[in-house]
Order: structure tokens, then sequence, then C-alpha cells
């Protein structure tokens, strides 16, 4: 796993490892030491790493992916981690690293989706769970829910409701990806 911040996606997945999920966390990577991600990792006896952003994107994946394959983790699940990655790392896991977005992408991509929502205007929005690819928030789409938007929502109201379906939606698809269920064809996902 790989976090940056407060990782509540972090711990809906240490709550949903077990067999029936068919995966296990490894190594809990974080960019920036202190956060409260490591505290969840650490509390649950997961082993943590933190690999500190070097000002250069070659190194920083190289080390990345160093971390993570040292810990014997098959793939990178990405979640609110605030740095992009570069081609080692999809090279490395290639339809092996995953993503979650509070949006419906390809709309709002970016990391202030939220607040560029409510600003917009629009009426639904939702969650997208997608694999990596070179661009920022473009690869292939694992998973998406859409929730309707409250007059009366501000970024911080409609973050929780977006975060309650991430939590569901993430354990699912990081489950699927452990169990060989998502094929990639182009730009699509197929579950079996
Ligand atoms: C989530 O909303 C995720 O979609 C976005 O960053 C946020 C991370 O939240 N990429 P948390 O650290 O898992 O609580």
């Amino acid at each position: 796993m790989l976090v940056s911040g407060s990782g509540t996606n972090l711990q809906a997945l240490i709550d949903g490892a077990d067999d029936r999920a068919g995966y296990e966390i490894s190594v809990v990577i974080s960019d920036r030491p202190g956060v409260r991600a490591l505290d969840r990792a650490r509390d649950v006896g997961i082993p943590t790493a933190v690999v500190a952003w070097t000002g250069d994107r070659r190194t920083f994946t190289h080390a990345v992916c160093e971390a993570a394959v040292g810990a014997d983790a098959a793939a990178l699940v990405l979640a609110g981690f605030m740095r992009i990655l570069g081609a080692e790392a999809l090279r490395r896991f290639p339809d092996r690293i995953l993503n979650i977005h509070p949006s419906l992408l390809p709309a709002f991509p970016g990391s202030t989706p939220v607040a560029d929502t409510l600003a917009h205007g629009v009426r639904v929005t939702g969650v997208t769970v997608h694999l990596i690819d070179e661009r920022v928030d473009h690869g292939p789409i694992v998973s998406q829910e859409a929730i309707a938007i409250d007059a009366a929502d501000t970024e911080f109201t409609l973050h929780q409701r977006l975060h309650e379906v991430e939590h569901r939606l993430y354990p699912e698809a990081v489950s699927a990806l452990a169990r060989g269920r998502l094929k990639v064809e182009g730009r699509r996902v197929v579950w079996s």
C-alpha cells in the first residue's frame, strides 16, 4: 500500500483482509513520516517504510519499487498517495497498480477533485477505482459508483459520503485483482 495521509482506505483494506478476500498487505509505504496511515499499519503489525521524496521521479520510483519488492508485494495499491510514479513502476507491476479517486473519472482528475466537483456545480459525482497508466488519473477503470450531490453539501460532507463508498469499493477491487479476476482489454477491465 502506498499512502501519504490519514489512511481510512488503508483501514478498510486492513479490515477486509481475510482468507475470502485473498489479499494480504505486505508493507505500507509512505512518502511522509508521521502520518496516521503509518500508525494504522503499526497498530496491526504490518511493516512500514518511509520513502521520502527525492526531488526526482525516477530515483523516487526506484526506491518505492525496491521497498515494495523487498516486502514481496505483488501489486501496488495507492490510497491518498500524493506522488506520481514513473515508468519503472509500470514496468515492474504491469496492470498491477491500483488507485482510488473521489470523482467519476475522466471528470475532475487532479489533486482537488471534491472541491472542483462542487465548484463546477455538477449534481452527480462518485468514486473511481482504476489501474495506473503513464497519465495521471487516466488508466483503465476497474469500478465506479455514483452518488448524488445535495444542495447543502460542503467539501467535508461530500468527501465523507465519498469515503463511505470508497471503503466498500476498494476492498472489492483489491480482492478481485488479487484473485486474478481482472482482465485488461485496452481501456476496458473485464471482471470474471
Ligand atoms: C481518498 O478520497 C482517495 O480517493 C484520494 O485520497 C483520499 C485518501 O483518503 N485519492 P484516506 O487517506 O484513505 O483516508
